[in-house]
């Protein structure tokens, strides 16, 4: 497993905080910020660039929530996607990356100060959603991962619920993940969406998940499951998962936030 690309092993090393529970305070994410000008969470875009492929034509609006410092929205913006909008909590990733993208000439695109947690776009307003390792920031302190804390959940499903409003009604939202698909299957798989679930995975040696969730297609007259799309072997060794705290592991069968 390359753990570099991690929250844990960035815990373990100068690139993260002494605590994950760091990964939480906007404070955190300001300050490192101000001095780094780039670091990719899990992988950058060459390693899942054939599986998004697929899924995002150059018409397609797009927004990517919790940007940071990522080549995510420029990488899509070389293939012709224009029409982005990134948001960050953090004042001093948008600020960095609305300049960085000026001295590209990548003007098209918007970088706005935002919190996924309380999405301010209108219903249906993008085609596609897309976020790399902002979901699982909320995991970090979710305690059992078999029983995660309430207060976590809502989190999430906040999250969620607001995706699930801002896309169009044929659109879909990519999860691209550490978080894997028996803990996240609970909230994906909440009744009030009408996406249908797929994931794959990616990377060598350690795998991360690239998860498809597609607005207006849900089955609704079974009990539906994360339908694995390829044909790959999960092949997660257990010391690896056990290794890992950063773990956004959710496994409640009914989700009731409210
Ligand atoms: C693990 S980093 C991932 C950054 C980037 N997506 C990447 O792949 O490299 C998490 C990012 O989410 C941002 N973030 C955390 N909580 C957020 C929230 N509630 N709304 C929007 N962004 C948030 C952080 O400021 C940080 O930029």
């Amino acid at each position: 497993m390359d753990e570099t690309e991690n929250l844990s092993e960035a815990k373990r090393t100068t690139v993260g905080p002494p605590s994950v529970l760091e990964y939480l305070d906007p404070n955190y994410w300001n300050e490192r910020f101000t001095s780094e000008d780039h670091y990719e969470w899990l992988k950058d875009y060459s390693h899942f660039r054939h599986l998004i492929q697929q899924h995002i034509k150059p018409s397609s609006s797009v927004l990517e929530l919790g940007c940071g410092n990522s080549q995510l929205s420029d990488e899509l913006y070389k293939e012709g996607i224009t029409k982005l909008t990134c948001i960050d909590l953090s004042s001093v990733a948008v600020e960095k990356k609305k300049k960085q993208l000026l001295s590209k000439g990548y003007n098209d695109i918007k970088v706005l100060e935002g919190d996924m947690l309380n999405l301010s776009f209108d219903d249906e307003a993008f085609d596609v959603v897309i976020e790399k390792g902002t979901m699982d920031v909320l995991f970090v302190d979710s305690g059992d991962p078999w029983n995660p804390k309430p207060e976590v959940v809502k989190k999430a499903m906040a999250m969620l619920r607001g995706v699930h409003r801002v896309l169009k009604s044929d659109g879909i939202f990519i999860s691209i993940a550490f978080g894997q698909p028996h803990f996240r299957r609970p909230m994906f798989n909440a009744h009030e969406f009408t996406w249908s679930i797929e994931y794959t995975t990616f990377g060598d040696g350690f795998h991360y998940f690239f998860y498809i969730l597609r607005k207006g297609c849900r089955l609704l007259d079974v009990d539906e499951d994360v339908k694995k799309v390829d044909a790959h072997c999960l092949n997660l060794y257990q010391d690896e998962l056990e290794d890992e705290d950063y773990l956004f592991r959710t496994n409640i069968d009914d989700v009731d936030d409210r």
